[in-house]
């Protein structure tokens, strides 16, 4: 569904993605993770067409992406920024209808997409008024989720999603998202940098580090088979504070 073949990236002469290769198989959930300025979100930016590669090239759907089909395929695609990335002077109903409006889709159409998407979401239709300012962390990401689900995408592309949401929403938008994802058979890129959510959400996990793609396997097989030291000490080092947690309830 999408390949990256040898891609590198620099940004002022300072390569910050090497020779990377990455294929995506449909109705996978990808993840992702490796310790901040890894190059995660470049990569996603990258798969998106907002970056372009110095070398290698990058195939969605079978096609390679180039500066003349990316509006076309980004259009068959949803993709969740860090922080959202709604338009401020928007409301979220605007923000949602957006695309769907600019392509002339069927109003009556997409008032239904938009139904689906609350059922999906768990989002109150009142919230649909407000500017993106008027909202919670919690309730700007549902936001940015129903827009990137509004076109049906065959793929979404989702970078920390969860990143600014407290623990107890956190935990309730993953299963949601864990849902979604299962639900509607969607292809998976999530970028995070916490190896709960991988576990949770990934069918199979990208470990980076320094613009390096170090493996991609299974959680399983990452902690019984590391092909090398850093996936271990990335892993454990996720797991110790929960260890010490438990060991003073104890
Ligand atoms: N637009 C940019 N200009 C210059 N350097 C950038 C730019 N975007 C990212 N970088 C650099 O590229 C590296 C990877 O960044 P990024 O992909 O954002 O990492 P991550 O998402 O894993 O935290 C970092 O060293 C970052 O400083
Ligand atoms: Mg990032």
């Amino acid at each position: 569904m999408i390949r990256l073949k040898d891609i590198s990236k620099s940004f002022d002469g300072n390569e910050v993605i090497h020779d990377l290769s990455l294929e995506v198989p449909q109705g996978k959930t990808v993840v992702l993770i490796g310790p901040s300025g890894c190059g995660k979100s470049t990569l996603l930016r990258l798969m998106v067409g907002l970056l372009w590669p110095d070398r290698g090239n990058i195939s969605l759907f079978r096609e390679n992406l180039t500066k003349n089909n990316v509006e076309i395929l980004r259009q068959q695609v949803g993709f969740v920024l860090q922080d959202g990335g709604l338009f401020p002077h928007m409301t979220a109903l605007q923000n949602i209808r957006l695309m769907a409006d600019f392509l002339n889709h069927d109003h009556d159409a997409t008032n239904n997409r938009i139904t689906e998407l609350h059922e999906l979401t768990h989002i109150p239709k009142e919230l649909l008024k407000r500017y993106p300012s008027e909202l919670s962390g919690g309730q700007v990401q549902r936001i940015a989720l129903m827009r990137a689900l509004m076109l049906d995408p065959q793929i979404l592309f989702l970078d920390e999603p969860l990143g600014a949401l407290d623990p107890l929403n956190r935990v309730s938008l993953q299963d949601e998202m864990k849902t979604i994802f299962n639900q509607l058979g969607k292809t998976v890129v999530l970028v995070t940098h916490d190896m709960g959510e991988a576990a949770s959400l990934a069918d199979l996990i990208v470990i980076m580090k320094d613009g390096y793609l170090l493996q991609y396997d299974t959680l399983s097989t990452l902690s019984t088979d590391p092909a090398d030291p850093f996936v271990t000490e990335f892993i454990n080092a996720q797991r110790k504070p929960w260890q010490q947690l438990e060991d003073q309830i104890k």
